[in-house]
């Protein structure tokens, strides 16, 4: 079911990485094209937006990014082979990229890095809060989490980041969340945010996943923040320092760009620009599905049992 939310209208998929932990797949396809069972799992991404109610999409790609496009435009010939065939139901599943949602696109020259993607967004985004969501991170469609970052954003205003508890020798990998409880158990109040910290430093083991509701002022800090961990424009160092002048400010003009909260993220979600957990979301999502799920079950069961 769509939902709809005043304010919030816009979401921005970066889509422009390299994708190298996913090389040679990735030499001449973008990861986000690598399918998840039969769709791309770019598609489940935007599915995601528009189950939230943002149905204007600004993807953020670049070079080799072009079968993106192609996804979510008509492909006349076809449909229309398909359509002289009779075969209607393969042609509303090519249709439903197409007819998803309003989709924009603009291309980050150079891929500096995940701050610099989402600065890349700004003509388009404007003056309103906006939903950033990584075209290479699934959300499970049946754990709805970016709805619930809407609610938190409409209620405290500000920024709200997704969080997942990760084992603390993973967290190098990700973002680490300072936090504070509120009254709600599945919010906490940022209070700072590290990049890949090395786990004795990093203050939490609650791990920034892709899923963002950003203030506009965010794009101010971009604009001021310079390459930090990778020689990257790290979002995270701008989130940082969203959280610490908020946090410090001692009058409203230092608060205007608003707290930034975290919505602790239980549900599965799956990185697709990792091998691993890309193999895991396909078979997941092949398994509860009606129409492959009971036979592939069987056949995994036995797989497992009898050759492993
Ligand atoms: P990743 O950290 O997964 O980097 O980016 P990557 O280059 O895509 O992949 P690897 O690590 O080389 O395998 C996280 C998200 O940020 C986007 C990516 O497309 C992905 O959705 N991104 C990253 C950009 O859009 N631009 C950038 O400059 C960097």
């Amino acid at each position: 079911m769509t939902q709809s939310h005043p304010g919030i209208s816009k979401a921005v998929i970066p889509a422009a990485g390299l994708g190298t932990r996913f090389l040679p797949a990735t030499k001449a396809t973008p990861k986000e094209m690598l399918p998840v069972v039969d769709k791309p799992a770019i598609q489940y991404v935007v599915e995601e937006a528009v189950t939230a109610g943002l149905s204007d999409v600004l993807m953020v790609t670049g070079r080799n990014k072009r079968p993106l496009e192609d996804h979510f435009d008509r492909n006349y010939e076809l449909e229309s082979a398909l359509g002289r065939k009779g075969d209607a139901e393969r042609l509303a599943r090519v249709q439903e990229s197409s007819d998803l949602a309003t989709m924009h696109y603009v291309r980050q020259g150079d891929p500096k890095g995940l701050g610099h993607a989402v600065l890349c967004a700004a003509p388009h985004v404007g003056d309103q809060p906006f939903a950033v969501l990584l075209g290479d991170d699934l959300i499970d469609p049946r754990d709805p989490l970016l709805s619930r970052m809407i609610e938190i954003q409409g209620q405290y205003g500000g920024s709200v980041i997704a969080l997942m508890e990760v084992d603390p020798a993973q967290i190098h990998l990700y973002g680490s969340a300072a936090v504070e409880p509120t009254a709600e158990g599945d919010v906490v109040r940022i209070t700072g945010l590290v990049e890949k910290p090395d786990p004795a430093d990093a203050p939490s083991n609650y791990a920034i996943i892709g899923r963002y509701v950003l203030d506009p002022a965010v794009f101010d800090i971009l604009r001021r923040t310079e390459p930090g961990r990778g020689g990257e424009i790290q979002l995270t160092d701008a989130l940082q320092h969203l959280a610490e002048t908020y946090e410090s400010a001692a009058d409203a003009a230092g608060k205007a760009g608003g707290p930034v909260h975290g919505v602790v993220f239980k549900g599965r979600r799956y990185d697709t620009g990792d091998r691993g957990d890309y193999l895991r979301a396909i078979v997941r999502l092949a398994c509860e599905r009606e129409d492959l799920g009971p036979e592939f079950r069987t056949w995994l069961r036995s797989y497992v049992t009898e050759e492993m």
